[in-house]
Parts: C-alpha cells; structure tokens; sequence
C-alpha cells in the first residue's frame, strides 16, 4: 500500500458558536478537523504536534492497528500523554478496512472538539461492491458546549453528579439554524440533480446516540463501522456514538433545498440528557426560486425503542466472496459481562449524586481505574504495579446475571483489572445491560478489532433459548455496538491482534466513571504473531 504524511497541530482556536466565542481545543484550526484518505492497505503517518495547554492522545477509531498498539492512542492504556511543546508521529496501519471510521482525541474529554473522519477507499484496482457512486459528502454529528469540556468534566467528578449537558448538537462543527445565532452558519451540503453520493456519517456526539435522516430522500445503508453489509433502504437510521454509516443517497428529488436533521434516542430513561435538534441543509445546485418552506425529515421520536430496533434488528454482513465473514465457531474464552451505573462513596458526603453519593460505573462491578502510567509499557516491560489481570469473567453472584438486579449492588470495585487472552483463540463477551442506578443503552467499543454481533435481545441473556436466536451466517462486523437498555448483546472475535486493548463505553460520562476495561491479548509463537517493536520515541510518562 501507499503511505500517506499528515501534519496535526494541536492548537488552541477560537469560534463562535451560540452567540458566543470560545477558545477550543482544535487540529489545523478546523472544526471538524482534517480528514484523512487513504486506501485500504495503505499506512498513514500523523505527526501531532502538541501546542495546546495540557497533554492529550490521539485515537484512530476502529483501525485495527495489527501488532502495533504503540500508534493505539487511548491515554495511559497505550502511552502517556504527548506533553505541551513536544510531538508524537503515529503509524496508523489499515489492513482489512473499507469504508468511513474517524479519528478523536483520547484524553479526558477533549474528543468534544478535536475529532475528524477517516476515508478509507477499496484497495487500488478494486472497487465497491455497488455501483460507483458519483461523490461523496461526509457527515460528522458532534457536541457543542457552552462550558470548557475539561472543567465539566472535572467538576462533575469531583461533585460526583452528572456533567452539564450539552448546548447543541453539530453537523460539521455548526449547530443548525434551529439554534440562535447558527442560521447563516448552517451547513450546506450542495448537490447535483441526478447524481449518486456516498454519504458517510460519523456520530462523535459526546453522550448521546441520534436518529439521523434527511427531507423526502431515501437513505440506502450500504457500511458500517467500515465493513460492508446487505444494503437497507429506509428513511431514517439510528447511529450510536463511536458507529460510522456508509449511505448512498440519490439527488432524485425536485431542485430544492431539503433539511437532514437528527436528535437523541434516549430509549426512554429519564436520564437528563440534551433533547435539541440540529440541521442542515441539502441544497440543490441550478436555478430555481429560493422554496419559501423547506421539507424536514420525520425522526422518530426520542423515546422510540421500536424504530431504533427496526433499524439495527436488520442489519446484517454484506458475506459475499470479496468480503467474506470469519466469525469464530470454536470459543475458548467466554466472558460474561454486566454493565452498569453505581454509586461511590462521597468523600465529603455531600455529593450531587443519587443519596448524597458520587455516580461511578462499572463492567462486571469493577470500576476501571485509569493508570498513572500506561498499561503497554508495564505489560511489555514486565512492570509490576501498575495493573492487575484479574479481571472477572463473570459479575459477581449478587448479579445473579440478570438486568433486574436490585440496590444492594450499588458500589462496585475499584482497580485497573485487566483480561488477559492467548493468542488465537475464539473469544465471545456476552454484555449484559442492568438496570442498578438508571437502565440505558451502552455503546461498548473495543481498540484493535472488529468483531461480530452474533446475537441481541431485550431482558435478561438466558443461557438455552438465547444462544440458540445466534446469527453465523452473516453477523455485522463492528467496532462499537450499542447494548440495548435492560437488554444482552454477543459479540464474537479471533483473538488473533496481540497488544493492549482499551475497551469501554463510548458514551463519554460512562467511560469517565469506569465502565471500561483493557484486553490484553498474549503474542503468538512466530515473529509474524507477537507484538512490534516499540517506535524509537514514546511520549515520556512523567513531565519533568
Ligand atoms: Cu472512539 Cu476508545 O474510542
Ligand atoms: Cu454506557
């Protein structure tokens, strides 16, 4: 493959958004920041360039990343911060993607602002497994906080209640002309009567998953998390935080302007959450008068568990013989998982949290504590202390594993407890949503895989009838799967990426409070299995 060079400076950049101006933490300057293309099979080189005020990571979503954690990016789990004034170059190796993913910052919350698309195009001299289309448009939904996102988060941490929500909601960095002071800044995505587009939608929204869908078009589904799948056609998608969409969207409708718009799926918990809407326009390129009303979209409502099901219930694998499916059959280690919201003793006792207690979260009751160095470097260094591998693989018996479990499991564990997995082998986690503190639907991504969704349901996981509803034929291979609400989701994957693997709930406050955990997948025997050499320079773990 080819090999790309990019240049990311990290750089503080002021922008007006909601009638006000703010510094944001940016690369390039640019909100959404700049996109990388490539083909499958080609590597990238970023060279980043950290001229902010604290020290960040850079993650490339869903890049697989073979036998080369080092370029992982999440912070202290495959390095240590690139300080202020110095630089880190990542090597971001595609193998076996195809499609849309992104890249985001992965410190803290600083993926708020600092966050673009990934486009990776067929391999040279091959083509998509549908007609070519005639452009492509990218689409990326993100957050927009009035507040500094660092001084949310901390607060809320150290409050231990429930960050600010969000002001608005983004397409492209610009809230919308439903928002005050956004109309002249809505984004526009100009189009030609007639032609074909791939449009890739990436949702980098902080906390909340979307329903997505654009004026009296139709919306033909043909991608996912960059592995192609059986083409849906339908009116609206729902996409969750961390997914990627490739949609053909044909121009075929009278010249006009159109909105596509989305807001929150919020499966009905009651959690607080940002309900706005945002928008953007479709605007056809030729002579015509200015429509006095513009056609907006029908998205279901927030609460509509059924249309958010109808859409994913029908998602499978493309399986054809150029891309082809390679779910394990043979399973050796099986890891059943709870999720949940829980509470943490107040320090002070008098936290904003439920009882005068501090919000924590956890998989399996273990609450994922951050490092203060990272994980890699400990593991391929031999280093005690910084993490243990007892990571449970399965939740403890007051869990009974089921989602209606009552209070008395309210304060989990706390540690960096890890999983560890020889190479090779045929790995299946059975997440199990519970309803502890709030029952939500959770996003749960893992670094340096893709993996099939062989089976979903609502309830509880029954371990007869459920493994029994199991899809083998063609299960969608993703990187992120949102877990219904009270409900299990099985994912399937060959462990065969040795390395330190983050895993962990991509909605960002779950994630803050330690719903996470780190895979560490063992090497192989030959030189082709084991993990690389670590580049000549990583980012050093203390400042001075
Ligand atoms: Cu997009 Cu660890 O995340
Ligand atoms: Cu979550």
């Amino acid at each position: 493959g080819a090999i790309h060079y990019y240049d990311f400076i990290v750089q503080e950049t002021n922008f007006t958004r909601l009638c006000s101006t703010k510094s944001i933490l940016t690369v390039n300057g640019t909100l959404p920041g700049p996109t990388i293309t490539v083909n499958r099979g080609d590597t990238a080189f970023i060279s980043v360039h950290n001229q902010g005020y604290n020290g960040l990571t850079i993650h490339w979503h869903g890049v697989k990343q073979p036998r080369n954690p080092w370029s992982d990016g999440p912070e202290n789990i495959t390095q240590c911060p690139i300080q202020p004034g110095t630089n880190f170059t990542y090597e971001v190796i595609f193998s076996s993607e195809e499609g849309t993913l992104w890249w985001h910052a992965h410190s803290d919350w600083t993926r708020a602002t600092v966050y673009g698309a990934i486009v990776i195009l067929p391999a040279a001299g091959t083509t998509y497994p549908f007609a070519t289309p005639d452009a492509h448009e990218t689409v990326i939904l993100g957050s927009w906080f009035k507040g500094d996102v660092m001084e949310i988060i901390e607060e809320a941490l150290s409050t231990g209640g429930d960050p600010n929500i969000s002001d608005a909601f983004t397409i492209n960095g610009q809230p919308g002309d439903l928002y005050s002071c956004s109309n002249e800044t809505t984004y526009r995505w100009m189009v030609d009567y007639g032609k074909t587009y791939l449009l890739r939608v990436i949702n980098a929204v902080m906390n909340e998953e979307q329903f997505f869908a654009i004026a009296n078009h139709n919306l033909t589904v043909v991608a996912q998390d960059a592995a192609y799948i059986k083409p849906i056609t339908t009116s609206y998608i729902m996409i969750t935080p961390g997914q990627t969409m490739d949609i053909l969207v044909t121009a075929n409708q009278p010249p006009s302007h159109y909105y596509m718009a989305s807001h929150p799926f919020m499966d009905g918990t009651g959690v607080s959450h940002n309900n706005s809407t945002t928008t953007a326009i479709v605007q056809y390129n030729g002579n015509y008068s200015t429509p006095s009303t513009t056609p907006f979209p029908t998205l279901p409502l927030e609460a509509d568990n059924t249309a958010a099901d109808n859409f994913t219930k029908q998602i499978r694998a493309l399986a054809s013989k150029e891309h082809p499916i390679d779910v394990p059959l043979k399973i050796h280690s099986r890891i059943y998982m709870t999720i949940a919201i829980n509470e943490r003793i107040c320090a002070n006792s008098s936290c904003k949290g439920p009882n005068g207690n501090a919000l924590s979260a956890s998989l399996n009751n273990v609450s994922f504590v951050i490092p203060s160095v990272d994980v890699l470097q400990a593991y391929y260094r031999g280093n005690n202390g910084v993490y243990r591998t007892s990571f449970p693989n399965k939740p403890p018996n007051t869990y009974n594993y089921t989602g209606d479990v009552g209070n008395n499991t309210i304060y989990p564990n706390f540690g960096t407890r890890v999983r560890m997995i020889k190479y090779g082998e045929g790995v299946e986690i059975i997440f199990q949503g519970t309803n502890v503190i709030a029952p939500e639907n959770h996003p749960m991504h893992l670094h340096g895989f893709s993996f099939y969704l062989v089976g979903t349901g609502s309830g509880n996981f029954n371990h007869t009838t459920s493994p029994k509803t199991y899809n083998l034929v063609d299960p969608p291979e993703v990187n992120t799967i949102a877990v219904p609400k009270n409900g299990w989701a099985t994912i399937r994957f060959k462990a065969d990426n040795p390395g330190v693997w983050f895993m962990h709930c991509h909605l960002e406050r779950h994630s803050s409070w330690g719903m996470d955990t780190v895979l560490i997948v063992r090497n192989g025997k030959t030189k082709e299995t084991k993990i690389r050499p670590p580049p000549a320079y990583m980012p050093p773990c203390s400042k001075s």
